[in-house]
């Protein structure tokens, strides 16, 4: 009897590149032993939604101000995710903060991609361009991108997978991050599926991430 496979919900804001590299990726067999339950967005007009549908998988829309409450958006939220027995929480180019009770909830089991060596260009404010404006700022050489458990801290979770990326001297923040996402984001976050699919991925007492051997 094969290992059940884990059932990952992948939340989405924006245009679903990541989404799409996880779908291919299941796909091709370079993640085994999952599939997506359904992909969640928070903007009707994310082109995510379009992805999933396309691929024949569940795309639900949950807008927070269609809510009367952050609160009520955040236990439809819940509920949904729940609801689809989730094992994985995935996070593709969300955009929305995870309420506190749901990280609780899904403790070591939500995953983000973050577009910068975390600790660099991370927490509050950090997001999409922004990312990439300060690290062209900064002069940095290398940047890349980041796969980290989400805990109530933004960004600050266990870190799971890094990849690097050569910053080139006439770079734009666009060139930059278009660069980021090929190279490393849309390898390292099935990679980083994959391994929790496979059972080699624990956190230990210290919050740092152990990954096990592929067993033979
Ligand atoms: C990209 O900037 C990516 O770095 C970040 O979210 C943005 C959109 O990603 N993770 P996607 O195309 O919606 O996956």
């Amino acid at each position: 009897m094969g290992k059940e496979k884990l059932r990952i919900t992948v939340l989405v804001s924006g245009g679903g590149t990541n989404l799409q590299a996880i779908m291919d990726a299941i796909e091709s067999g370079r993640i085994r032993n999952t599939e997506i339950a359904a992909v969640i967005s928070n903007n009707r007009n994310a082109y995510a939604l379009e992805r999933a549908k396309k691929a024949g998988i569940e795309a639900i829309c949950l807008v927070p101000k269609e809510f009367g409450s952050r609160d009520a958006f955040h236990q439809a939220l819940k509920e949904t995710i729940d609801g689809l027995h989730t094992d994985l929480i995935v996070l593709a180019g969300c955009l929305i903060q995870i309420p506190a009770e749901l990280v609780k909830a899904y403790e070591n089991r939500i995953i983000n991609i973050h577009p910068a060596l975390i600790p660099a260009f991370s927490g509050q404010g950090f997001y999409g361009l922004r990312v990439h404006e300060a690290a062209l700022r900064r002069g940095v050489k290398v940047s890349g991108a980041t796969v980290h458990f989400v805990n109530a801290d933004l960004d600050e979770g266990p870190i799971l997978m890094q990849k690097a990326v050569e910053v080139l001297p006439d770079d734009t923040p666009e060139r930059l991050q278009r660069r980021i996402m090929e190279q490393a984001e849309w390898q390292i976050l099935p990679e980083a599926i994959d391994l929790i699919a496979s059972g080699r991925v624990r956190v230990d007492a210290a919050g740092h991430v152990i990954i096990a051997e592929e067993k033979e």
